[in-house]
């Protein structure tokens, strides 16, 4: 008996041994929380009308279909008038033209499908609400633009008609033993105080914070909520997989209790005769 619950525990913990802990790393930004609710029926069809507006150009879901947001109070007419503008259907997945080959070429790297990404992305919604608020302006950069979420990001800012423009307000660290030692506002402060310091000193720039400098259609407060609709939309869409993983996870924990149960009593039966 002993045997058995001992195999029985291993079952259980292997079935439980959660699967989501595997967000991706990266170093640490700090991230704006976007405070969604996936209950807000509203934000997210909001959200999608954002994301087939400004972002399937170049981003699929290539596991979603547009009949998902039947779930959240749109008819099969409101997504067709809507939300596509070619000639598919509301029972299609949510894919774009767009060869993969191509957009790397253009950009520099292919935009990823986003299905899954408020679940991969450490910080989940929290980060898309973040990255889609990080712009700023960058001249080094082949499009002009830099993100403080996601360093030296290969996508341009599409929705700077909205926002607005905003320009890094950098400061100088130095840096010793990989760690930030002294900040200055001046990059001509930094410097000497390196040269003072000598060797194993190095100055980094680092952006301080952003400042809006040319504002867009939108005031910051509408731009977070079109932010924040995108990050709700994205997170429910990632959702229904998620709930799929979680189902799986129940059945397979079942299967593997009641499994262990019959091949203890079949291990019984077979060995019975056995001295
Ligand atoms: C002009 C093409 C284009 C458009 C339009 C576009 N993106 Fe992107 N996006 C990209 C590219 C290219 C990348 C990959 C950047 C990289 O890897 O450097 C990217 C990356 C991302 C990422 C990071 C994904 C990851 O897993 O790292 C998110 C999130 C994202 N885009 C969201 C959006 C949203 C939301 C919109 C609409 C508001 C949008 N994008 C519109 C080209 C685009």
């Amino acid at each position: 008996m002993k045997k058995l619950t001992v195999v029985f525990a291993i079952a259980l913990v292997l079935a439980l041994v959660p699967m989501t802990g595997m967000a991706a790393g990266g170093p640490k930004v700090e991230l704006q929380q976007a405070n969604i609710d996936l209950n807000n029926h509203a934000a997210i069809q909001r959200g999608a009308k954002l994301f087939v507006n400004y972002c399937m150009g170049c981003h699929s879901k290539q596991y979603v279909r547009y009949k998902l947001l039947t779930e959240v109070g749109l008819s099969e007419d409101d997504i067709k008038d809507n939300l596509i503008f070619t000639d598919r259907k509301v029972g299609d997945l949510m894919t774009i033209a767009m060869p993969e080959e191509d957009a790397a070429k253009w950009f520099g790297a292919a935009p990823p499908d986003l299905t899954l990404t408020a679940r991969i992305k450490s910080g989940g919604e929290d980060w898309i609400y973040s990255f889609l608020k990080s712009f700023y302006t960058d001249p080094s950069r082949p499009l002009g633009v830099n993100n403080t979420v996601f360093a030296n990001v290969g996508m341009p800012h599409v929705l700077y008609e909205l926002q607005g423009i905003q320009d890094p307000v950098y400061k100088y660290e130095a840096h010793h033993d990989g760690h930030a030692v002294a900040s200055f506002d001046t990059e001509a402060a930094a410097a000497a105080y390196v040269a003072e310091q000598g060797e194993g000193y190095r100055m980094e720039r680092v952006v301080e914070r952003l400042e809006l400098v040319k504002p867009g259609s939108m005031t910051p407060a509408e731009y977070d909520q079109v932010a924040r609709d995108l990050a709700t939309y994205l997170t429910y869409v990632s959702e229904p997989m998620k709930l799929e993983r979680q189902r799986m996870g129940i059945w397979v924990m079942l299967f593997l209790a009641v499994f262990t149960v019959i091949a203890y009593f079949m291990k019984k039966e077979w060995w019975k005769d056995v001295h």
